[in-house]
């Protein structure tokens, strides 16, 4: 029985059923039915309440905040459906938490990124299939296949409506150069660079705009917004530089510790995410929020029925 044949079914874990839900209903499958719940010690207790055996099976769990517990929760999952005799499980994991870890880039640190990897696939994962790697290289941190979109298309949609001139491409930091010569590509814009230097987890000191933003409108583009404070800062210097209207455009909404506040006072007119996290609580004013759940369920069905996935993204250049 090839998977074409069996049967397509979509679970989620408790990180973001919304996004679950939305992915379901552009696929039109009912959500299959598994309950997560707590143990009085705080242990997580999944059932599964329906036959999976045989089937296609996607789960789709985010691990974002709270990491730990997201993480935990989707290798309990995972195993479940292993011993429940799915024919293949797919982990889609549209933020793939842990993923700033990626290397040794000083004595005695771990590479968290590979031992999440290595969890996944020690649970029973078949194929992981995520949104915007914070390093592609930790696609070869597994050895089964994994893949990769980009919702740089997604969001392009909605900057497209914006009817942006005179438009430069910036990126924050030099390790997001190439998302934004993708996006410079795509708008046909000149392409800037902020000269960042991070001074701890939460704070970063950008002094210098590599490129010509005077009088501009800027799209600043990154895969993602932590604690805001590298969006922020390079939005002020860009207004300081003379940039006219600057443009967040982000793939992952971490927004954590003072994230929100920072946005809500930021010199950036919008700041455009996806919904590749769940946002709860309070939210800033300038926050607008693009569905990736029709890209997933395009993705889920090409690979269901074992089509390329990557032709989804002839056009598109980051390598
Ligand atoms: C950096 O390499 C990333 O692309 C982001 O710019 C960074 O992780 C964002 O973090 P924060 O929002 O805390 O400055």
């Amino acid at each position: 029985m090839s998977y074409q044949d069996s049967r397509l079914k979509l679970l989620s874990g408790s990180a973001h059923p919304e996004l679950a839900n939305e992915i379901a209903s552009y696929l039109d499958v009912p959500m299959s039915s598994a309950s997560v719940g707590r143990f009085p010690d705080g242990e997580i207790d999944i059932k599964l309440h329906e036959d999976i055996r045989g089937s296609d099976v996607f789960v789709v769990q985010p691990t974002g905040p709270p990491v730990n517990e997201n993480i935990i929760e989707l290798l309990l999952m995972v195993d479940t459906l292993r011993r429940a005799s799915a024919g293949r499980i797919t982990a889609v994991i549209p933020y793939f938490g842990y993923a700033r870890k990626d290397r040794k880039d000083e004595g005695r640190v771990p590479i968290s990124a590979k031992v999440i990897a290595n969890m996944l696939v020690g649970s029973g994962v078949d194929r992981v299939l995520t949104i915007d790697l914070h390093a592609q290289q930790i696609q070869g941190f597994f050895d089964i296949p994994v893949d990769h979109l980009w919702a740089r298309g997604v969001l392009e949609e909605t900057v497209h409506g914006m009817n942006l001139n005179n438009l430069v491409v910036c990126s924050p930091d030099v390790g997001g150069v190439k998302l934004a010569r993708a996006w410079a590509k795509s708008l046909h814009a000149p392409l800037a660079i902020v000269d960042k230097r991070r001074t701890s987890g939460t704070t970063v000191v950008m002094e210098n705009v590599i490129g010509d933003i005077e009088g501009c409108n800027v799209l600043l583009s990154d895969d993602m917004i932590s604690t805001a404070g590298t969006i922020t800062e390079a939005s002020r210097i860009l207004k300081e530089k003379g940039a006219k209207r600057v443009i967040i455009a982000a793939t992952h909404a971490v927004l954590c510790g003072p994230a929100v506040e920072r946005l809500q006072n930021c010199a950036a007119e919008k700041v455009l995410v996806s919904n590749t996290m769940a946002l709860r609580g309070e939210l800033p004013d300038n926050l607008e929020v693009v569905s990736v759940a029709p890209l997933l369920a395009r993705a889920i069905t090409r690979i269901h029925r074992e089509e390329s996935v990557s032709a989804l993204f002839e056009d598109e250049n980051i390598t």
